[in-house]
């Protein structure tokens, strides 16, 4: 086993101090769950290669007694000798553009890092939630994606590295609680925008942002008809802590119903930033899903979650952040490649 030990200095504080470990947890969603555990007073241990991530995600956490970074892919087994009560499994690039660049490691982090961090879980005793995505619906045949259906994705496509890792690694979930009595939970993440989501990874929200801040003109793919339904980060977060903090094994989508096309989207970053930039439609992507709509009537109800941030109030959190970023308050952190 390549030795990645970590034998950790981070202090177990009280019954309720809990030690979790993010795999990815320098990237967008990671470093938000990074910073809701410890403004909860957990210990936090970080495990990322930076392929997406970025330093400036978890800066701010450097040298805090109650985190640490593992520079490590997961690709390859992980050895931490300390207990671990949790952990998310946040690592694989999330954007077309990020896990397409090399689909073979986008393919092994989903199969080999979900079971290195399934094994550590086993070994440890420690829950494990799987980010898993609403890309495991494919292209989807239904309007209202509920957890029940099973999905319409092309195996050989440039995105099946991504979607088929995704639900095979959700097998491996079904598999080590089944076999082993691993506590598991999974969490299908439909699209997320705000903070620290970075600007040049090819996302919509991001791109037209992006390209809306610098009067440069907002690529539209297709006729723009295509729907998304997109979840503030704050919401997300708290989706995915009830949702690990709970007894519930069988996947739960976490998402906003809330299904805008992306023509309207491109209209109101055109509005929300006082933008002159022009509309221009580009070739539709391969297996481009024409469709996203959650139905999370599970996680209400298992959960007691539902978003609270309305979309437009996101959107100027998420602005202000671009901003600030494309003023150059980061520039020295770009993507760690
Ligand atoms: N953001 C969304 O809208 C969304 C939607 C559905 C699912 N998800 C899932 O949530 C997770 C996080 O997404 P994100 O938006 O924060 O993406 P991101 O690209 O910002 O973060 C992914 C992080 O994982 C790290 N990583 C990738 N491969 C790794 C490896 N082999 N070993 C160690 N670290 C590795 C990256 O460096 C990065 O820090 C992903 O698993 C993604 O599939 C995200």
């Amino acid at each position: 086993m390549k030795d990645h030990a970590f034998d950790g200095f981070l202090p177990r504080i009280n019954s309720n101090h809990r030690t979790v470990l993010i795999a990815g947890g320098a990237g967008f969603l990671g470093s938000h769950l990074c910073e809701f555990h410890l403004q909860q007073g957990h210990s936090v241990i970080c495990v990322d290669n930076f392929q997406t991530g970025a330093m400036a995600n978890i800066r701010p956490f450097l040298g805090r007694p109650n985190f640490s970074l593992i520079n490590h892919d997961i690709t390859t087994p992980l050895q931490i000798l300390q207990p671990v009560d949790q952990i998310f499994n946040m690592a694989c690039a999330a954007s077309p553009p990020g896990y397409q660049k090399n689909p073979v490691h986008t393919m092994l982090t989903n199969v080999m890092g979900a079971k290195h961090l399934l094994d550590l879980a086993r070994d440890k005793g420690a829950r494990i939630l799987q980010s898993s995505t609403s890309e495991v619906y494919g292209d989807p045949e239904i309007k209202v994606q509920v957890e029940t259906y099973r999905g319409n994705v092309n195996t050989c496509g440039p995105r099946a590295c991504y979607d088929e890792g995704k639900r095979a690694a959700e097998a491996l979930f079904w598999d080590y609680h089944h076999s082993f009595g691993v506590q598991t939970r999974v969490a299908r993440i439909f699209n997320t925008y705000g903070p620290r989501m970075h600007p040049d990874d090819g996302r919509v929200v991001s791109n037209f942002i992006r390209q809306a801040l610098k009067d440069e003109p907002l690529t539209v793919y297709g006729d723009g008809s295509q729907t998304r339904s997109f979840c503030f980060v704050s919401d997300l977060v708290a989706g995915l802590v009830k949702l690990m903090n709970s007894e519930e094994t069988e996947p739960v989508n976490l998402g906003n119903p809330t299904e805008i096309t992306m023509l309207e989207l491109a209209n109101i970053i055109r509005r929300k930033t006082n933008s002159e930039s022009k509309i221009v439609h580009l070739r539709l992507p391969t297996d481009d899903p024409k469709q996203r709509r959650p139905d999370i009537c599970r996680a209400k109800t298992l959960l007691g979650w539902q978003p609270a941030v309305a979309f437009e109030d996101g959107l100027a959190q998420m602005i202000d952040w671009y901003r600030s970023e494309l003023d150059g308050a980061r520039l020295d952190d770009a993507l760690v490649s």
